[in-house]
């Protein structure tokens, strides 16, 4: 149960002054009966504004497509963000929509987004080693006899990236040409994946993230999302 006020606010339909105004001007029932109390605590299902029901009252969860160009960050001066591809109401919802994890601006694929503030904080914690799944492509082709060191250092544990001390933990390097190669990650540092390549003097061109544990894009087209339920991750 919530206030009325509250509920309006916190989904992203109008400030918690406007939310008392609607209130009053009719626009709110809960049930059968038009509501005249902003602060009156109501169940989420029994809400309606304007004769609609309330816009996804419980938290939501949603797997992007994240496009080449975006950024993760809520600053707009650092690019163009992930969260202007969502509905505008759910860009004003408090707690806001933020990503689990962040890719580079020049990377696409998965990721998640969420306004559950636990599990931004929780999944993106080395210790719940979600697998990741990269699709990198390189400057140049690697060799077979480099590119099977490469995938050795990788997956030993023992590789130290500049200006760290601890080593990264094993990662799964698999070739799919000699310029293309698939990485699962299940930590997520800076610019990881850059890092480790360029450590071997191999520059990645382009970076594409395929999973997230269990979750893939499918056919989801870059900038397009698609709902999960809150228990998938
Ligand atoms: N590693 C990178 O270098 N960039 C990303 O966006 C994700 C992982």
């Amino acid at each position: 149960m919530r206030r009325l006020d509250q509920f309006l606010a916190n989904l992203g339909y109008c400030s918690r002054r406007e939310a008392r105004a609607w209130v009053e001007g009719g626009r709110v029932t809960v049930g059968t009966d038009t509501a005249d109390d902003p602060g009156q605590k109501a169940a989420a299902g029994e809400v309606r504004v304007d004769g609609e029901p309330l816009d996804h009252p419980e938290e939501l969860l949603l797997l992007l497509h994240k496009p080449v160009g975006t950024v993760c960050s809520h600053d707009g001066r650092e690019g163009p963000r992930v969260y202007d591809l969502l509905p505008p109401r759910w860009q004003r919802r408090n707690p806001a929509v933020t990503s689990i994890g962040r890719l580079d601006q020049d990377t696409s694929g998965v990721l998640l987004l969420t306004d559950r503030t636990q599990l931004v904080h929780r999944r993106t914690s080395p210790r719940h080693k979600v697998p990741k799944v990269y699709r990198a492509t390189l400057d140049r082709g690697a060799a077979a006899a480099e590119a099977a060191a490469v995938t050795a250092l990788f997956g030993a544990g023992t590789l130290v990236l500049t200006g760290e001390s601890a080593p990264c933990l094993p990662a799964a390097l698999r070739w799919r040409s000699p310029r293309e190669a698939e990485l699962t990650l299940i930590e997520g540092r800076y610019h990881q994946v850059k890092r480790m390549f360029a450590s071997q003097g191999l520059a990645v061109t382009a970076l594409h993230r395929e999973r997230f544990g269990d979750l893939e894009l499918g056919d989801l087209p870059a900038g397009q999302w698609r709902e999960l339920p809150l228990d998938c991750v």
